[in-house]
């Protein structure tokens, strides 16, 4: 039989309740299948960092590179806490793994299922992806300040992007909206951001042309934000910068019912490292604890994470029940585990 060597990172706050979920089903679904998933568990977050000062050693970065592929729930202390004052530990962990493991198609599926509670009281079919572009953007750390402490401080954070870095993520969108329903939208600031804008819409203009089948759109990302809430069907891939794609994904997140449905995978598409698969939601410490969150998308960052490794079936099969327990949700309140339960029922159904 298959054996899938898998990283689990619960993380802080909600991580380790909807993992704890996204296990359970992913146990169920792999039940009899053939396919073993032997998990190795990496206790990483702020609770680790409090506990020995390390967010993410060389030794467990090797050792989660080891892996076939990594589920991670959410990192991110307590705000305020000043114990973690000096930490950063969405940088030195994080976004140290996604650039580590050259993640660099951060994958976000939005779709508005049936029974899910959006805000738009009109809003049509919403099936969109936003390849989200994952290594690079003001995201590289390229930074520094100066003067910190007088009225004459000066920040600066740069925004790094490659010709190389933007061209593989622009091929992977076109390919995948070649698969989909051939529409590309480039979402970026060219009217501002002239030199790194320009140098995507130009490798876009490129690409396209070896893709006259995809139709080829471009939105300023305020613009983009009007029409995600006005027109949210116009979109089906979304290609974007780091940033960007950050604060659409959390806007597609609420307009498809709620950032506790929002799954993603931090893909490396050449297979030469363990890709990530994680909500798209943080560790939400204003709920952490009480059970409060929905753990619907750790569990369907679950099936992102099998249809990456190929096992379509089971893929299916959890999202189904996850659309079946969408479709079967009223005003009754339930508990992170209560949800769990209800979709591993229906996966075993
Ligand atoms: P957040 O996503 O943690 O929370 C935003 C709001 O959404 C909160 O009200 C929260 O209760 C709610 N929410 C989030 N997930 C939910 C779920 N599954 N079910 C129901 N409600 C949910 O964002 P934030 O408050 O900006 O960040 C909190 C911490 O998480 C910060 O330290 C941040 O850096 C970190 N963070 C980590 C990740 C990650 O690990 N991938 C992602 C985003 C934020
Ligand atoms: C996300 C998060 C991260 C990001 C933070 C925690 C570094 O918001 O995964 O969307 O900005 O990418
Ligand atoms: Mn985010």
């Amino acid at each position: 039989s298959r054996v899938v060597k898998l990283a689990v990172i619960p993380g802080d706050g909600i991580g380790p309740e909807v993992v704890a979920e996204a296990v359970k089903v992913l146990d169920a679904v792999t039940a009899g299948s053939g396919v073993e998933f032997e998990k190795t568990p990496f206790s990483l977050g702020a609770a680790r960092y409090l506990e020995t000062g390390d967010t993410l050693t060389d030794a467990d970065l090797a050792a989660i590179g080891e892996h076939d592929a990594i589920l991670l729930g959410a990192v991110g202390g307590v705000p305020g806490d000043p114990r973690l004052k000096d930490a950063n530990i969405e940088r030195g962990l994080l976004l140290k793994l996604r650039f580590e493991l050259d993640h660099y198609v951060n994958l976000r599926p939005s779709k508005l299922y049936p029974g899910a509670a959006g805000p738009l009281a009109d809003p049509g079919d919403i099936d969109f992806v936003v390849v989200r572009e994952g290594t690079e953007g003001p995201y590289v750390g390229n930074g520094g300040s100066i003067r910190r402490g007088t009225p004459h401080e000066v920040a600066n954070e740069t925004s790094v992007n490659t010709a190389y870095g933007i061209e593989r993520v622009v091929r992977y969108a076109f390919s995948l909206a070649g698969r989909r329903r051939k529409k590309l939208t480039l979402v970026h600031k060219t009217n501002v951001l002239v030199h790194a804008g320009g140098m995507w819409k130009r490798i876009v203009d490129a690409v396209a042309s070896e893709h006259p089948e995809v139709d080829v759109d471009y939105l300023h990302v305020d613009a983009a934000t009007i029409f995600l809430v006005t027109n949210p069907s116009r979109f089906d891939v979304i290609v974007t910068d780091n940033l960007f794609g950050d604060i659409l994904t959390d806007l597609a997140g609420a307009v498809t019912g709620g950032i506790g449905l929002a799954a993603s995978g931090n893909i490396n598409p050449d297979g030469a490292f363990p890709s990530m698969f994680e909500p798209v939601h943080g560790s939400a410490p204003d709920i952490a604890g009480t059970q409060k969150a929905d753990p619907t998308a750790a569990i369907l960052s679950v099936a992102l994470l099998l249809d990456h490794l190929g096992l379509t079936d089971e893929a299916a099969r959890v999202t189904r029940a996850v659309e079946d327990d969408i479709a079967g949700r009223d005003a009754t309140p339930r508990s992170t585990a209560q949800i769990g339960d209800a979709i591993v029922d229906r996966v075993q159904a």
